[in-house]
């Protein structure tokens, strides 16, 4: 049997603040937290995380085309391209593997804008709210599918 390939942790603009920005709203914990905690969870079933961060849309549809064929699920937290991008989530949709969406913050419990989301309706599941042990839970889920 090959070994899956690796869960990809994608996370979009301003994460790579995480733990610096808005703590009140995104809390203290860090991106190297999340690598952590993703890291350690996957390890536990065996697997594998590739956790990157990226300011720029097109490079997070690259990774997402990367992850069509070399991922065993997709993690993603598009951050403010969750409310605009049609390209981001044209992407997603080729995707044959889970893909769980993650919100740090609660984000329907903030402005109007951010209620909408282009990724929730072709993602597996949508986690919010949780901080950053949405990760991990995102990457439980992938583990035991
Ligand atoms: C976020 C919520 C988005 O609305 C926001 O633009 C972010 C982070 C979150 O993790 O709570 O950058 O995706």
């Amino acid at each position: 049997m090959t070994t899956p390939g690796p869960i990809y942790v994608l996370n979009g603009p301003n994460l790579n603040l995480l733990g610096l920005r808005q703590p009140e709203i995104y809390g203290h914990d860090t991106l190297d937290d999340v690598v952590a905690l993703c890291e350690e969870v996957a390890g536990r079933h065996g697997r594998t995380v590739e956790v990157r961060q990226s300011n720029h849309e097109g490079v997070l549809i690259d990774w997402v085309q990367e992850a069509r064929t070399a991922a065993s699920g997709v993690v993603i937290n598009p951050a403010g391209y969750t409310h605009t991008s049609v390209a981001l989530r044209d992407a997603l949709v080729t995707l044959e593997v889970p893909l769980v969406e993650v919100h740090i913050s609660n984000v329907h419990a903030r402005e109007e804008f951010r209620k909408h989301s282009y990724v929730s309706p072709v993602a597996t599941g949508t986690i919010a709210g949780l901080g950053i042990t949405g990760y991990g839970l995102a990457v439980e889920f992938v583990c035991t599918r």
